[in-house]
């Protein structure tokens, strides 16, 4: 490991498109020289930090990393197509594209408990990764896309992937070459690489997915109006001009139905709720005040186009009481 476990009190900032063009040349030589011809294995989730690994380790050794995207059918629309589409078509990288959806959604069928849908979903996407690990041979390196945060708050440990226990039997090196980096500084050398807007400044999203929006047991009808319901949403927000000044924001669509009309019928369908918060660390929230037309706008695209749904909600909860996620 070149690295060392503290960042170095005189280490400047990474702000500047200049100065994130000369860490990602430092990185790229120092990558070379640990790894020389060897391979490298990394699970990429199409999250910030993981992307940035895969852009700058592509710049550093190209086909010798070799990526492994697991779909776990609980990505957002678009999520997995955009991993494929800037990975493999634009940077020519070596992925293995790996669709668990009914693996993942068959063992959460009729498993309401959310911590319970946790475990189910962290356990099984490790099992999913070291098995399609086993099967390659000639790997030498595990690629993380490790961050500062991680190393101070869970002693290393990059606690949102859901990769965390690789097997006794599976030892690689690691190659973490944004550990010492914060947030921001990620984005930054994410830009420089020239990874897509929508990729570099992505919002948090949770490692269990929308599996910890679409509440209690998990069906796929209830995923699917959920997942269309998230992208109006988003798609929304960006017209709005909001992806940038809200923090977070997504749908949920709870296991209870309540009664609507619809084409002069009785209907008994889903509410989505709109979630949407500001906050600096996470731990206290508050609610954006939303302009009234935008939220009229995301609601009647979502009555109209997402069927399954009969009622739209804005959830006004700040945290605390209320967390951001509902479960
Ligand atoms: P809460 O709901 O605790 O969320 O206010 C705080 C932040 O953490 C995210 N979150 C998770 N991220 N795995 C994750 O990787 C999880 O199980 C999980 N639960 C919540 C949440 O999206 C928010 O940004």
């Amino acid at each position: 490991m070149y690295l060392p476990n503290k960042r170095p009190e005189n280490m400047q900032r990474i702000n500047t498109p200049e100065l994130a063009e000369a860490f990602i040349n430092e990185q790229v030589a120092l990558v070379r020289e640990q790894v020389g011809d060897k391979k490298v294995l990394l699970a990429l989730s199409g999250g910030v930090d993981s992307s940035v690994v895969a852009a700058l380790l592509i710049k550093a050794i190209g086909k010798q990393l070799v990526c492994v995207h697991v779909n776990h059918g609980l990505m957002r629309k678009g999520e997995s197509e955009q991993v494929i589409e800037v990975f493999q078509n634009q940077l020519d990288a070596n992925l293995i594209y790996i669709d668990a959806t009914d693996r993942f959604l068959d063992l959460l069928k009729d498993v309401s408990e959310p911590e319970t849908k946790r475990k189910i979903i962290g356990n099984e996407f490790v099992k999913v990764f070291d098995e399609e690990a086993s099967k390659l041979k000639g790997i030498s390196f595990l690629a993380q896309g490790t961050i500062y945060p991680d190393i101070i708050e869970s002693d290393g440990v990059k606690a949102h992937h859901n990769v965390g226990g690789l097997p006794e039997d599976m030892q690689f090196e690691l190659v973490e070459p944004v550990r010492l980096l914060y947030k921001d500084e990620v984005r930054e050398v994410g830009r420089a690489l020239g990874l897509p807007r929508g990729m570099v400044d992505r919002q948090p999203f949770p490692g269990p997915g929308l599996g910890v929006r679409c509440l209690g047991a998990i069906t796929r009808d209830r995923l699917h109006a959920l997942r269309e319901a998230d992208a109006i949403l988003r798609e929304e927000f960006d017209k709005a001009g909001l992806t940038d000044k809200v923090w977070q924001f997504f749908t949920v669509v709870p296991d209870f139905r309540s009664t609507g009309v619809k084409n002069g019928k009785r209907a008994f369908d889903w509410p989505v709720i709109i979630r949407a918060v500001n906050t600096v660390d996470a731990m206290v929230c508050t609610v954006p005040e939303i302009d009234w037309a935008v939220l009229k706008k995301i609601t009647d695209r979502i009555l109209a186009e997402v069927s399954g749904v009969c009622r739209v909600l804005y959830d006004l909860s700040p945290k605390p009481n209320a967390t951001i996620e509902w479960e």
